[in-house]
């Protein structure tokens, strides 16, 4: 065999086992992500994943414009106590000097006239985030 061959072939041969390996990886990984919903749940043993389902089922996570209608819009609507209006995105904006992190932040602390989870005690920090991000236009 000539050099240039040999040159040719080494390479390849390195190609040719990362791609094995590449694809064995992929396949775990794929595995591993299946494996969740191949499960079997047995009663009374711990089922984990059980609750995100039923959330997607539609018995969980209300959405943004859920929210809005049940808790925020009693002020955000027309602005009462200077609440920013809904769809006025300037005005968030100009309170987003942290992102909707930081407007997140004080919605579950409360500020000023603004009541603490704005008054939806119940309610995750997702579904006030889609409720600000709803509201703001952000
Ligand atoms: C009782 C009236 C009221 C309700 C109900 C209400 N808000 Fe507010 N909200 C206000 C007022 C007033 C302000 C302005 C507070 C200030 O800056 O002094 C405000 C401000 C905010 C801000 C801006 C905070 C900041 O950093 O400037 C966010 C975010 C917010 N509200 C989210 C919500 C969400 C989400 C809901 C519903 C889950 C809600 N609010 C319900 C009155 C209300």
């Amino acid at each position: 065999m000539n050099l240039i061959k040999k040159m040719l072939i080494a390479p390849a041969a390195v190609l040719a086992m990362w791609a094995v390996t590449a694809q064995a990886t992929t396949d775990e990984a794929i595995a591993e992500r299946l494996k969740p919903v191949g499960e079997v749940c047995i009663m009374g043993e711990e089922c984990k994943g059980i609750e995100t389902v039923a959330a997607a089922a539609g018995g969980g996570a209300r959405t943004g414009d859920d929210i809005v209608a049940k808790h925020c819009g009693a002020c955000h609507t027309s602005g009462v106590l200077g609440a920013p209006k809904i769809g006025d995105t300037a005005a968030w904006q100009a309170r987003a000097t942290n992102g909707v992190d930081g407007l997140l932040a004080n919605a579950i602390a409360g500020l000023n006239s603004m009541p603490p989870m704005g008054t939806c005690a119940d309610c995750s920090d997702d579904e006030l985030r889609a409720a600000i991000e709803k509201m703001s236009g952000l």
